[in-house]
C-alpha cells in the first residue's frame, strides 16, 4: 500500500521563534489525533534543526525546500543536502515552480540535486507541472513528461523508490485556481502509467503522488479522494494551523 502524505511548504515564511512553536502546535495536535497520512513540514533552512527536535519523529516530520548541487565547497550561501540530512530533516523538496522559474533552475540541475539528496539519505519530493499556457494549448501531458524524463527517469529503481513527486500546475499555485479534481486525476494517471513504463508495476503503484495548488479545507477532500492522488503539497494554507490540520484530516 503506498503511503498518503500531506506535505506544507511554507516557503519564505515564520521567523524562528514564531516557526518552532508553529511547529510544536502541529505535532501536538497530531499526537492527541493521530492522522492516516505522514505530516511533513518543510521549512525555511534555520527552522530545520529546531523543527526536527519539536515533532515526535514518525508522526510528522521535516525537509528542506531546496537543496545545493554540490555536495560541500566554496559555494557561497548555499546549504547542502548533506547538512540538511544532518538537522534531522527526512525530507527536501526539489524542481518547485518557484525554483524553476525564479532561480533558473533546469531539468538537468535538478536531477543532480535529486539525486546528491538520494545519496544522502534524504527522500525527495520532486516537483513538475504546467503553466497556464501549457495548459490551454493542451500541451500539459507533454510537458510533464518532459519533466520527468529529464529530471528523474535516470535514477536506479532503488533511488526511485526514494522519490515523492508533486503535480503542481504553476497556474494553480498560489492564485486560488484549483486544477479540478478531474484535471488532477488525469495527470496523476498519467505519471503513475508514465513510471509504470519505466520502473514497473509495483513502483507505479508504491509511488506516492501528490497535488499541490491552491489546495485548502474546502477542495481537498474532492481532490483527495481521486484513485491516483495520494494527498498533496500545501503552501498558502499550510501557514494556518487550522486549514492546514482540515486539509491533513481531508485524506
Ligand atoms: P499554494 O502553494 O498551496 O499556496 O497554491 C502550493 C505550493 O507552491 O507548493
Amino acid at each position: 500500500m503506498r503511503k498518503k502524505i500531506v506535505a506544507g511548504n511554507w516557503k519564505m515564511n515564520m521567523e524562528l521563534a514564531e516557526g518552532l512553536k508553529f511547529a510544536e502546535s502541529i505535532d501536538t495536535y497530531f499526537k492527541a489525533k493521530p492522522s492516516k497520512a505522514e505530516v511533513i513540514l518543510c521549512t525555511p533552512f534555520i527552522h530545520l534543526p529546531g523543527v526536527s527536535q519539536v515533532v515526535s519523529k514518525g508522526k510528522v516530520m521535516c525537509g528542506g525546500q531546496n537543496c545545493a548541487s554540490e555536495p560541500a565547497g566554496a559555494f557561497t550561501g548555499e546549504v547542502s543536502a548533506a547538512m540538511i540530512k544532518s538537522t534531522g530533516a527526512q525530507f527536501v523538496i526539489i524542481g518547485h515552480s518557484e525554483r524553476r522559474s525564479y532561480y533558473h533552475e533546469d531539468d538537468a540541475i535538478l536531477n543532480k540535486k535529486t539525486k546528491l539528496a538520494i545519496s544522502t539519505g534524504l527522500k525527495v519530493i520532486f516537483c513538475c507541472g504546467e503553466v497556464r499556457q501549457e495548459r490551454e494549448s493542451g500541451s500539459h501531458l507533454n510537458v510533464v513528461r518532459k519533466q520527468l524524463e529529464d529530471g528523474l527517469f535516470n535514477l536506479s529503481p532503488d533511488e526511485f523508490s526514494k522519490v515523492v513527486i508533486a503535480y503542481e500546475p504553476v497556474w494553480a499555485i498560489g492564485t486560488g485556481l484549483t486544477a479540478t479534481p478531474e484535471q488532477a486525476q488525469e495527470m496523476h494517471k498519467y505519471i503513475r502509467d508514465l513510471v509504470k513504463v519505466r520502473y514497473g508495476k509495483d513502483a507505479a503503484e508504491n509511488l506516492t503522488i501528490l497535488y499541490g495548488g491552491s489546495c485548502k479545507p474546502s477542495n481537498a477532500a474532492e481532490i483527495f479522494s481521486k484513485p491516483d492522488v495520494d494527498g498533496g503539497l500545501i503552501g498558502g494554507a499550510s501557514l494556518k494551523k487550522e486549514d492546514f490540520c482540515a486539509i491533513v484530516e481531508a485524506i
